[in-house]
């Protein structure tokens, strides 16, 4: 079994590119390589842009390669939730603006040849349990209302047997395709006329006059425009107070039993909880995926829901051997919309709060960056404008999102008397004189000492048991268990042992433990 995605593990071409090791100048500094960051520097490029493509790890690999690869119009919202929300005519907008986003990536892959599995499949939202009839029955007749023509499934439809749906509908012409083979193959089309960095982590940026100055460990680039296609925004933002940054899980597995037909499924087994199922072929073996079993990051049991989705496949008789299982970010913006477009700044552009549906607001902000940074405006970008949020009204929103952390620390609190017991693989916050620590312990015994503290506002980072990370609860920051940043908007890494207090976690233990400055000593039992 393997931590990587389907995606990454079974792409047939993939490609390097060095870090930023020389300054350089460019138009557009495009910080992030995931769909938002490559169509977006391929969209700019093609207005006769000089862009620079910055990406912290390997492009795509964060979150485009460990998504569904489902593409659709609608969003994860159900209709009757949106209608609450939003007039009938919004909510049509918003489905035209995401098939537009949906219709390019079709004609990138068309256009260019680009082999990623790319076909034609309906979307299927059904419920697997009593309890969610009515409520499909509504999303229904909103999707009637909304004139998207969709087709009613009974319980004894082909689709819903091998998944035991009770009542569903289906939507015809969204798609399905390999979502890190796309971008790869975008960006290596794409190189031939941008710069693209990897493993290029930015540490600042400043403004010099009006240019800014973008700092990364190695070099320093220069640029007219900044489009931040991080996820999240970097650093301090106020829109990360409208955004819950949750994490959620997908397995895949040979498939089994009886055949699913090729579709996006959207079940409910559970009241107001979808897991989305698709098929996958590949090498002639048809692989099942499942994803699912979202949680706030930082605040839930990582194994345990990857359990789940496996017991999912399992009891529907759809999976045997679970064979690649992994883990990706969203971030949920408070008002179900996305926030892409001019930041507070001058030429600093963000998009943000995608949500579970990023392969389609990620290209759909490519349309709408592309325009307003020659300052036209996209139609999409009044319905998607960051600067609709309110500062006190976010600030209630802050509150409701961070409540629940304080209990986190509670139960750190109470743990801490275990944390000798410690074994391999496994991560602890424990805290000593008023000081919170980060120690995790590594396959080979070997112990790892971090400071606890997110160097991004100063909340207490969780073990993710599950991917072996520390994971930040407020704004959803992870790191390695060594300390070093994987994604979020913290710019700098966990302090390490030697910068805090060498001692302290050794005292708190009361063992003599050997430790000499820079190694890491074992825990011992
Ligand atoms: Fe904001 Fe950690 S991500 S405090």
């Amino acid at each position: 079994m393997t931590k990587e995605s389907i995606w990454i593990d079974s792409s047939m071409r993939q490609y390097t590119y060095d870090p930023l090791l020389h300054d350089e100048e460019t138009d557009v500094a495009v910080i992030g390589g995931g769909i938002c960051g490559i169509t977006t520097a391929q969209l700019l490029q093609k207005k006769g842009l000089k862009v620079t493509l910055l990406e912290a790890h390997r492009l795509a690999e964060s979150n485009t390669g460990r998504s569904t690869g489902n593409l659709y119009s609608v969003v994860d919202i159900p209709f009757r939730d949106l209608k609450a929300k939003y007039p009938m005519e919004d909510i049509q907008q918003i489905i035209k603006f995401r098939q537009e986003a949906m219709d390019l990536i079709q004609s990138n892959i068309f256009e260019h040849g680009i082999e990623c599995s790319y076909k034609k499949v309906p979307w299927v939202r059904f419920s697997g349990t009593p309890e969610c009839d009515e409520d499909v029955k509504k999303d229904f007749e909103i999707a009637q209302e909304l004139g998207l023509s969709p087709e009613w499934l009974e319980r004894d439809h082909d689709i819903l047997i091998p998944l035991r749906g009770r009542v569903g509908f289906l939507l015809h012409h969204q798609a399905q395709f390999n979502p890190f083979q796309y971008a790869q193959d975008l960006a290596h089309i794409l190189s031939q006329s941008i710069s693209i960095h990897e493993e290029t982590h930015v540490e600042e940026i400043e403004k010099e006059g009006e240019i800014f100055i973008i700092k990364t460990p190695r070099a320093t680039l220069r640029a007219k425009y900044v489009v931040e296609a991080t996820h999240t925004p970097l650093g301090f933002s106020p829109l990360q107070m409208v955004l819950g940054p949750y994490r959620e899980y997908g397995i895949a597995g040979a498939a089994h039993g009886m055949p699913l037909n090729d579709a996006i499924h959207w079940g409910y087994y559970e009241k107001d909880k979808v897991t989305s199922i698709r098929n996958f072929e590949h090498a002639n073996d048809r692989y099942l995926l499942i994803i699912g079993e979202p949680h706030k990051v930082g605040q839930g049991d990582s194994r345990e829901c990857m359990d789940k989705l496996i017991n999912r496949g399992r009891s529907l008789g759809l999976i045997k051997e679970v064979t690649h299982q992994w883990g990706g970010q969203h971030y949920r913006p408070a008002d179900y919309l996305p926030f892409i477009g001019q930041s507070a700044h001058e030429n600093q552009f963000v998009a943000t709060g995608f949500s579970t549906d990023g392969l389609v607001y990620g290209t759909l902000s490519a349309l709408i960056l592309a325009e307003a940074l020659q300052d036209n405006a996209h139609p999409a970008a009044s319905l998607f404008n960051p600067k609709r949020i309110t500062p006190m009204k976010s600030a209630k929103k802050f509150l409701k999102e961070n409540l629940n952390v304080l209990k986190q620390y509670a139960s750190d609190y109470l743990r801490q008397e275990k944390a000798h017991e410690l074994s391999a693989g496994e991560g602890m916050v424990v805290s000593h004189q008023g000081k919170k620590y980060a120690l995790s312990k590594d396959e080979a015994g070997l112990l790892t000492v971090c400071s606890a503290v997110c160097p991004h506002m100063g909340c207490i980072v969780h073990w993710n048991n599950a991917e072996n990370s520390w994971d930040c609860p407020c704004h959803g920051s992870r790191f390695e268990a060594k300390g070093e940043v994987i994604e979020g908007p913290a710019l700098s890494a966990l302090d390490q042992l030697e910068a805090i207090d060498e001692e302290a976690p050794l005292n708190f233990f009361n063992k003599d433990l050997p430790y000499e400055k820079g190694s890491s000593p074992s825990l011992g039992n």
